[in-house]
């Protein structure tokens, strides 16, 4: 596609519509208690003051030894943040609480179902469990600091301390999404060079207890045919004692995980001192190509960038119950479930199954029961809950002080409500824009500091300077209701160091596009491009209106055009696959699949089924198509080229504009009426 192209297929031209609402103060007795009050933040994080600024964030840790150079930026883009410091995420998280908090709820565990208990793991109890995975991470499956190991498990309180274990290793954790196929895994265990897997036999989800180790066996021959042995598979039981799968263990290879930790009852490994660049985590999150690129982060920038902005953005003290819903599995629960939170020695809820069952109270009855006070979910999420039960909020006794939404933009109608109803017109309101890359906030307002602005995700965080270029690289500036691309001039501890294996790409997509000087030392001449369309407010605001590559933002979660494209093309039957994002009430946008076949078949209920279950294998449930069209002939420019413009129009019912220059423009009528019907 051309720069023209992928503008006009993009989420960010259907955001367009969107308007914007007044400002809507914080109360005063959150700003009374909220930690950041102080606005003169923005100065002392101002360029002026870049890097040595971040040594803020920094602090809020424990470091074995302080770093003696801030920022390193000889092998731009790649940037190296507190070079010289030795630190240790698990020790962080975990041990340093001792003192103070050992007695005090980390995590809170909520199992689906309702008659079973809350789990409540203390700081003492996490630390005992962590220290047991480490042991048997580090003696049973032999992993040392630097190795990596895949996670693929669903929300259970052994997820969290499966990688603070590594993270106390130096051992490289890369959690997949439970919801993800046993293939997607496969891939992404073959990618990261990982020998051994962890996961789980089966866990719930809307009142069944869904098989989860069936996907195991997939991935472990997927990666096997891309020349990665896994040897060892750690299996977690939803009942530990209790087998709950179908599938087989595989002798030699499969190990109750619950059984082998008991035999490292009360050991203790010290946490590894790290130096601050070493690799905590992947987290693989979809691109413009087929395949997913794995985000590496380090572990003394990333923890100091989630440390300071849980604590200033999310306001958490330790007095708080603080709950985001999504699931580890991405970005926001490794940032904000897990290393943010932790890091601050506060209380983290997590919770099993989904927001809407058994019932749309579900969310509110345990707000209700753990005194939540700080709460964190996706539009999609308050987009379902408003839709199941718009009044349910109203019947439980709990308060928010502070709510946040992130992943998605959010309309303005929706946000009220979150605001009106679920936050009861008390808590303030941060919508907070980032992405896997960079680890954690980019553009939020400071809640004891800015007024909110429905829609808009708000100003730059402190210490992170964007800027809007059009096409050509020129500035956008505020105010001139002018969308362009959305970058960051300058690098923060947060941000990625590169795609794992791949620093070409790594460059390639997130610098090539702006970059000044590609020999150039100095990172004012590397300007982050994060692929998101956004417009600035002459307040300074911005709103971000969607992605402007290959890219669908499905209900929150990352998935590439090209990866559902290549697994419609394995049907036998198809000939050409386009995706394009459709505009949808609850999931802010999905995936619409127009495919057309080769020479000798006919179109049938079979062939669609057959290109959405070959999604479900290849990537997961999550990518399902809301269609498949089954096209005489994709609309084509006379090179060629699929006009993935033109689709999208007609799937968003949006203007079409000129198609003469088309080489079948006779197709889009047809393609309209099949997918508008007559009119
Ligand atoms: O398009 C932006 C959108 O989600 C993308 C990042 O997705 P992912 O890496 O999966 O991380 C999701 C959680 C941070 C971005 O490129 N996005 C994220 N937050 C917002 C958003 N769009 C609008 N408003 C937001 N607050």
């Amino acid at each position: 596609m051309d720069d023209q192209e992928i503008l006009e297929t993009s989420e960010a031209e259907i955001a367009v519509h969107w308007k914007e609402e007044d400002y809507i103060h914080p109360s005063n007795t959150f700003i009374a208690q909220a930690n950041m009050t102080d606005p003169t933040i923005y100065d002392r994080f101002s360029l002026d003051n870049f890097p040595e600024c971040f040594k803020e964030y920094a602090d809020l840790l424990d470091w074995y030894q302080y770093w003696h150079t801030t920022l390193d930026t000889s092998d731009a883009p790649c940037w190296k943040w507190f070079v010289g410091g030795k630190i240790n995420a698990s020790h962080n998280c975990v041990d340093r609480h001792l003192t103070q908090h050992k007695n005090k709820a980390a995590l809170i565990y909520v199992p689906e179902p309702e008659n079973e208990a809350h789990a409540v793991v203390t700081y003492q109890e996490l630390y005992i469990r962590v220290n047991e995975t480490a042991a048997m991470l580090r003696d049973f499956a032999g992993l040392k600091a630097g190795d990596r190991v895949t996670i693929h498990m669903p929300m259970v309180p052994e997820l969290p301390v499966v990688m603070l274990a590594c993270a106390r290793l130096g051992v490289i954790h890369s959690v997949v999404f439970a919801g993800f196929s046993g293939q997607a895994c496969g891939e992404r265990i073959a990618d990261s060079g990982s020998r051994v897997l962890i996961s789980m036999d089966a866990y719930y989800r809307s009142g069944n207890l869904l098989e989860h180790k069936d996907k195991v066996d997939a991935a472990v021959a997927v990666a096997a045919a891309e020349g990665q042995t896994v040897d060892k598979v750690l299996v977690y039981r939803r009942y530990p004692g209790q087998y709950s799968a179908k599938t087989p263990m595989v002798e030699g290879r499969d190990y109750f995980a619950d059984e082998i930790v008991s035999d490292y009852a009360g050991s203790r490994v010290d946490p590894v001192p790290l130096p601050a660049e070493h690799p905590l985590f992947l987290m693989y999150t979809s691109g413009t190509t087929g395949r997913p690129k794995g985000c590496q982060h380090g572990v003394g920038g990333y923890l100091s960038y989630v440390a300071g902005t849980s604590k200033f953005v999310q306001d958490i003290h330790p007095e708080d119950v603080y709950w985001c819903m999504a699931d580890i599995g991405w970005i926001t629960g490794h940032s904000y479930i897990v290393y943010g939170p932790l890091s601050l020695g506060a209380t983290s809820v997590m919770f099993e199954g989904v927001p809407t069952y058994p019932d749309a109270g579900r969310a509110w009855r345990i707000a209700e029961r753990l005194d939540v006070n700080i709460f964190h979910t996706a539009p999609t999420t308050i987009r379902m809950l408003r839709k199941a039960g718009p009044d349910e909020p109203a019947k439980y006794n709990y308060h928010f002080k502070h709510m946040t939404t992130v992943g998605e933009p959010i309309e303005p109608e929706v946000w009220l409500w979150y605001h009106k109803v679920v936050g009861k017109g008390e808590a303030a309101i941060v919508d907070t824009w980032w992405q896997t890359e960079t680890g954690g906030f980019l553009c939020s307002t400071m809640p004891g500091l800015h007024p909110m602005k429905p829609g808009s995700a708000g100003p730059a965080m402190p210490g992170i300077h964007p800027v809007i270029y059009d096409e050509d690289g020129n500035e956008v500036p505020p105010g001139t209701q002018k969308a362009g691309n959305i970058c960051i001039r300058n690098p923060w501890p947060g941000i990625f160091q590169t795609i794992w294996g791949d620093r070409d790409r790594f460059v390639r997509t997130y610098f090539e596009k702006y970059c000044k000087n590609p020999e150039s030392k100095d990172w004012r001449d590397w300007p982050y491009f994060p692929g998101d369309g956004a417009l600035q407010a002459a307040d300074g605001y911005f709103r971000i209106l969607g992605r402007v590559d290959d890219v669908i933002n499905v209900a929150g979660h990352r998935l590439g055009t090209k990866e559902l494209e290549s697994a419609a093309l394995t049907v036998e039957e198809i000939a050409e696959a386009a995706v394009v994002p459709v505009a949808d009430d609850l999931r802010g946008r999905v995936p619409d699949m127009y495919v057309s076949l080769k020479p000798g078949f006919d179109a049938s209920e079979e062939v669609s089924n057959k290109v959405t279950r070959s999604i479900e294998t290849i990537i997961g449930k999550i990518a399902r198509p809301k269609h498949v069209y089954i096209v005489p002939d994709m609309p084509k420019t006379r090179s060629g080229k699929i006009m993935r413009r033109v689709l999208s129009a007609i799937s968003n019912t949006m203007e079409i504009g000129d198609v003469t220059t088309l080489a079948n423009p006779e197709v889009v009528e047809e393609v309209r009426v099949m997918v508008q019907g007559e009119g």
